[in-house]
């Protein structure tokens, strides 16, 4: 089969080559992919020296059930499922049930590709910050694969979503997906905030925790900025309305019993039914996947990019 493997030769890191098919365990699917999503952390993994060439990296991919598992489990010969895992970026992934969601059968499987590690992320993070109902929710980083989801989901959940994109010219996207507030940085917000989903770090998490309100919490997703962030001396006071806000980390992976399945289907259903926006902002053959690379590490990119393996 061919895959998508970590070249440094090539200029984006990668290249399109023969490599041998995955043998599925007894437990796990075999799945034709037909279109992936590129996340950054894995398409940087990639440009780093220590990654050996010939490695497949790809957390997201979706496609069609070409043989169910052996023991039974999961979904059968030619249902579209969604699915998470590693060495996604090749024809043919083997996938455990907890690892993949089903979807109707007409959904496009692009769409439904953006949903692993942005949509689980912004759902898990979102409900790790606790009931959401009347609640103000920053969002920061809001025009990312991340933020977009997260921006829908805390909106669905009877959140006022303040979103937080350096752009104004994407206020008008953002607040079409369900947004209230579109600012430049978290500085900017006046009125404080009950929840905040970190993705930038630096200056960006500095002033997003400074708006929280009494008991809030911001959870840390990601370090878009790259910058390192330094709180001043008396950022952690709880004094003058502070009171035992907290800040918490995240990692998708980190439980590796986390059962994915049912919130991957319910994801899939939304992006289905077309009440959730998969935020595809860069899509094409995976032919063409250094173009797609050059865009998202140069941070052109707004949103999910997309290849379909054709
Ligand atoms: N912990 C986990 O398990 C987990 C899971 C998924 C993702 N992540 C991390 O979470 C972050 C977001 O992921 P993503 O997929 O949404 O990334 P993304 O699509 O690249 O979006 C990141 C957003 O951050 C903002 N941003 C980028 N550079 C910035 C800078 N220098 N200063 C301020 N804002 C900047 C941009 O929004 P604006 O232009 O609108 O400001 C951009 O759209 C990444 O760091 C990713 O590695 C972590």
């Amino acid at each position: 089969m061919r895959a998508l493997v970590v070249d440094h030769t090539s200029p984006g890191h990668l290249s399109l080559t023969d490599v041998p098919a995955p043998r599925p365990a007894a437990h796990e699917a075999l799945v034709r992919v037909e279109a992936i999503s590129l996340n950054f952390g894995e398409v940087h993994e990639a440009t780093r020296p220590e990654t050996p060439d010939g490695t497949v990296l790809g957390w997201d991919a979706a496609g069609v059930v070409v043989r169910g598992a052996a023991d039974g489990s999961g979904p059968a010969e030619g249902d579209r499922v969604v699915t998470l895992g590693e060495s996604g970026w090749a024809e043919l992934r083997a996938v455990p049930a907890s690892m993949l969601g089903t979807a109707p059968r007409d959904t496009d499987p692009g769409a439904l590709s953006t949903i692993p590690v942005a949509g689980l992320t912004a759902l898990h993070v979102l409900r790790r910050a606790g009931p959401l109902l009347g609640r103000r929710v920053m969002v920061t980083g809001a025009s990312g694969g991340v933020g977009r989801y997260a921006v829908q989901l805390a909106a669905r959940a009877g959140a006022h979503v303040v979103a937080v994109s350096r752009n104004p010219a994407r206020a008008d996207g953002l607040r079409a997906l369900g947004a209230h507030e579109v600012h430049p940085g978290p500085a900017a917000v006046r009125q404080p905030v009950s929840a905040v989903l970190d993705n930038v770090g630096g200056q960006h998490l500095v002033d997003a925790f400074a708006s929280l309100s009494a008991g809030g919490t911001l959870v840390s997703v990601g370090r878009s900025s790259a910058a390192d962030t330094v709180l001043p001396a008396d950022a952690l006071l709880g004094n003058g309305g502070r009171h035992d806000r907290s800040i918490r980390t995240f990692f998708l992976f980190g439980d590796p019993a986390t059962d994915f399945s049912a919130d991957l289907t319910w994801l899939a259903g939304e992006i289905a039914a077309g009440r959730l926006d998969p935020g595809i902002s860069w899509r094409g053959p995976w032919t063409r996947h250094s173009e797609a690379v050059q865009v998202l590490l140069g941070r052109r990119l707004h949103g999910k990019a997309v290849l379909d393996l054709r």
